[in-house]
């Protein structure tokens, strides 16, 4: 049977490309009647230092994005990691079926520890292992993610298929990433070879779910473009990022194909697409804004959901890691 699994980090604020390549996708499957489980992933957050009252606020405030998303906390199962300890639990035990080889491998551990690999934490390097137990303890099937996670995606299935191999068992399943639409990465507005990033220190860069209709409209004008029009077809993208990501954000965000918005918008000039595309994530991106600060004037309510939610995934992790125990020959377990 599949069970969806993801999870977002609550570090800082969520980003339209969050939007776009996650959190939009997320209430698919929950609509599809397709277990879902989504989880603000406060362990993984903190494999670099975060501000205790940030990160309470993050969290919550990402809870908040969840649900103006789309996700109905009755449906899906919506929690906190660190609320889980099986997680963590099952990352030890991953720990130590993954290679040190695999995880310098990761082109996101490289890119966040930066040249002075020596004095990133323990738990940056190992932050694959923790990534494949949250999805592994589910025994989750179907993963949807932004593109940029597909490294990650890939370890956790040759953790998974190591564990089974040395263990001699079909115990783990194949897990699937689910990267698909238009905008599986969406790039910074100010260089279009660059991530849209939470962490980029320029805000322009970025659209953030909390940004006021104003702002939206404003960051959208000031989006760094080339002087052409845009090109008629989407084979004329091809080595026009800054074009090509605007396009892509709008086909995302109409939920078109970029073939179809090409045949709307193609031969425009920026002067006349921007002011659409300006419009149209106004009009998607406000509301879910204005619903996310009404979720935060009670945040005990936010807490309730989160505390539900991870009574409700525990129940569904704890025999899972028992039975690891059990299959590895740890005494006491079931
Ligand atoms: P995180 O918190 O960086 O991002 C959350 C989700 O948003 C997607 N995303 C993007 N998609 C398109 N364009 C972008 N510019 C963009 N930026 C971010 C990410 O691909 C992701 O889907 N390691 C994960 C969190 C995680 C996780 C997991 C995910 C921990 N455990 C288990 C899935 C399953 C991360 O750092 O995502």
């Amino acid at each position: 049977t599949p069970r969806v699994f993801s999870g977002i980090q609550p570090s800082g604020n969520l980003t339209l490309g969050n939007y776009l390549g996650a959190l939009k996708r997320f209430a698919n499957s929950q609509n599809e009647g397709i277990e879902s489980i989504f989880c603000m992933v406060d362990l993984h957050a903190i494999t670099v230092w975060q501000d205790p009252e940030k990160l309470r606020h993050a969290t919550r405030e990402l809870a908040a994005g969840f649900i103006a998303s789309g996700l109905d906390p009755q449906k899906s199962i919506l929690f906190n990691q660190s609320q889980v300890p099986e997680h963590t639990q099952m990352a030890w035990v991953f720990n130590c079926v993954a290679r040190m080889g695999w995880m310098k491998r990761m082109t996101q551990f490289k890119d966040k520890a930066g040249k002075n690999a020596e004095q990133a934490s323990l738990g940056l390097f190992g932050y694959p292992a923790l990534m494949a137990a949250d999805i592994l303890v589910y025994h989750a099937t179907h993963v949807p993610v932004g593109e940029d996670q597909k490294q990650h995606l890939e370890l956790t299935q040759e953790i998974g298929r190591k564990f089974n191999h040395d263990y001699g068992v079909a115990f783990f399943p194949e897990t699937q990433p689910v990267i698909e639409g238009a905008a599986t990465r969406v790039m910074s507005l100010r260089d279009g070879t660059k991530k849209m990033s939470k962490s980029d220190p320029s805000d322009m860069s970025r659209i953030n779910l909390t940004d006021d209709a104003d702002t939206i409209a404003r960051k959208i004008r000031k989006a760094k473009t080339d002087p052409e029009p845009l090109p008629s077809d989407a084979e004329g993208l091809e080595d026009r990022p800054e074009a090509r990501n605007l396009v892509n954000i709008y086909a995302a965000l109409s939920d078109q194909s970029v073939a179809d918005v090409m045949r709307e918008v193609g031969g425009k000039p920026f002067s006349e697409f921007k002011p659409m595309l300006a419009d149209l994530a106004v009009d998607r991106i406000a509301p879910i804004s204005d619903e996310m600060a009404r979720l935060m004037k009670d945040v005990s309510e936010i807490d309730r959901i989160l505390t539900d939610g991870a009574a409700r995934a525990r129940a569904i992790a704890h025999p899972i890691l028992q039975q690891t125990y059990q299959i590895m020959g740890m005494v006491g377990a079931m």
